[in-house]
């Protein structure tokens, strides 16, 4: 099998393509020949040697990827048998031609989604679901900002937002972006390449929002959080903002400066402003395997009734890894990129 392998942290030129002999099925799991590989913002912060969850469970070298779809090779688990189109997700190792993962981190392949697709659902989908239908409890008719909303992260905050009868507005960095993000369910779009955001965000929603994702960092945050009407939540999932945009390198003095400017937020001032600050990483929730059921169970459940909609997705092969990093980092893409095999 072939795998992309990460040896020490560093810029594209770290992603090396290698031959390796089949990974051991351990008990209970599944063995996937992959036929398409998602790629996340996050498998850039891995390579860049950042991603706090990759040193803690794996060290280097590493294989990057969260997520995959394929045909099921061999089987320890009653749940699949073998030659079954499959989609999944795991803790990094994703960047493989051959897989083996636990049986509850794979689904079966649903009749509305091609493979290429499916390999591009589970992270983003998960992220946006954990995000608005478990820390913030969505309802009707609240008012929703999205940061990067033509993005994985954002395309799917969006769909969910949509889907839950909740009025989205989404922040885009670029022209293109405006109409992927309307198309993806947002009300209105802001191009903050254009407008000056907040005036515009305000505009949009003059009592405050009940709920702003925002995984740009310092940039926004607090802005972000004064944005909010009294009971409102302000989700932080990411920090892509301190990331350089080429070269594939942290730039150091950026990454300190922004880390200094980021807002900490008090108990005090959060109790008295009735707002409520929240954040997670999705990378550390594998051990909760109930949450990743409910989650999936209610996404595709929603995906076949035709209320959420696959994400625009743009395939590679995956010796064009490091491509796919250099334009993920660029912040031009939208909707997702996925690797072929
Ligand atoms: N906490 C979690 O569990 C979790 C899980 C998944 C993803 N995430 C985070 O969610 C965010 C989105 O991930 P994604 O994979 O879906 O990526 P993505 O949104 O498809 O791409 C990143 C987007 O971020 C914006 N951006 C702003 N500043 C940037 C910079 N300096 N460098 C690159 N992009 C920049 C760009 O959009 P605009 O210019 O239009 O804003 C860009 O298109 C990332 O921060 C990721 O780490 C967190």
């Amino acid at each position: 099998m072939r795998k992309v392998v990460v040896h020490k942290p560093g810029s594209y030129e770290r992603l090396t393509l290698e031959d390796h002999f089949d990974p051991e099925m351990k008990t209970g799991e599944i063995l996937v020949e992959t036929s398409a590989i998602g790629v996340n913002y996050a498998d850039c912060i891995v390579r860049m040697g950042l991603y706090a969850s990759a040193k803690d469970y794996v060290g280097w070298p590493i294989t990057p990827g969260f997520e995959f779809a394929g045909k099921v090779l061999a089987s320890d688990s009653n749940r699949f048998t073998v030659g079954e189109s499959v989609f999944g997700v795991t803790r990094f190792g994703g960047y493989a031609s051959r897989i083996a993962v636990p049986s509850a981190q794979v689904f079966r392949l649903p009749p509305s989604l091609s493979p290429v697709q499916a390999a591009a659902f589970p992270t983003v989908f998960l992220t946006a679901w954990y995000a608005l239908c478990d820390l913030v409890r969505l309802r009707r008719n609240m008012d929703i900002l999205v940061h990067s909303a033509a993005g994985g992260v954002g395309g799917a905050l969006l769909q969910i937002a949509r889907a839950s009868g909740c009025r989205a507005i989404g922040v885009v960095g670029a022209p293109h972006k405006v109409d992927v993000a309307r198309a993806l369910g947002a009300q209105a779009v802001i191009d903050k390449s254009h407008e000056a955001l907040w005036p515009a965000a305000r505009r949009l929603a003059p009592k405050g929002y009940d709920v702003v994702l925002d995984a740009n960092g310092a940039e926004t945050l607090k802005q972000s959080y004064e944005h909010l009407k009294p009971t409102g939540k302000l989700v932080a999932y990411g920090f892509h903002g301190m990331m350089p945009r080429r070269g594939g390198r942290p730039n150091w003095p950026k990454l300190a400066w922004d880390y200094l400017r980021t807002p900490r937020f008090g108990p005090f001032k959060l109790t008295s402003d009735n707002k409520s600050v929240l954040a997670f990483n999705l990378s550390y929730l594998f051990e909760r395997l109930d949450l990743l059921d409910e989650g999936m169970q209610g996404l595709l459940d929603w995906l076949s009734a035709g209320k959420l909609t696959p994400l625009p997705v743009r395939e590679m092969p995956l010796d064009r890894v490091a491509e796919a990093h250099r334009e993920l980092e660029s912040g031009t893409t939208v909707g997702k990129l996925v690797l072929i095999p």
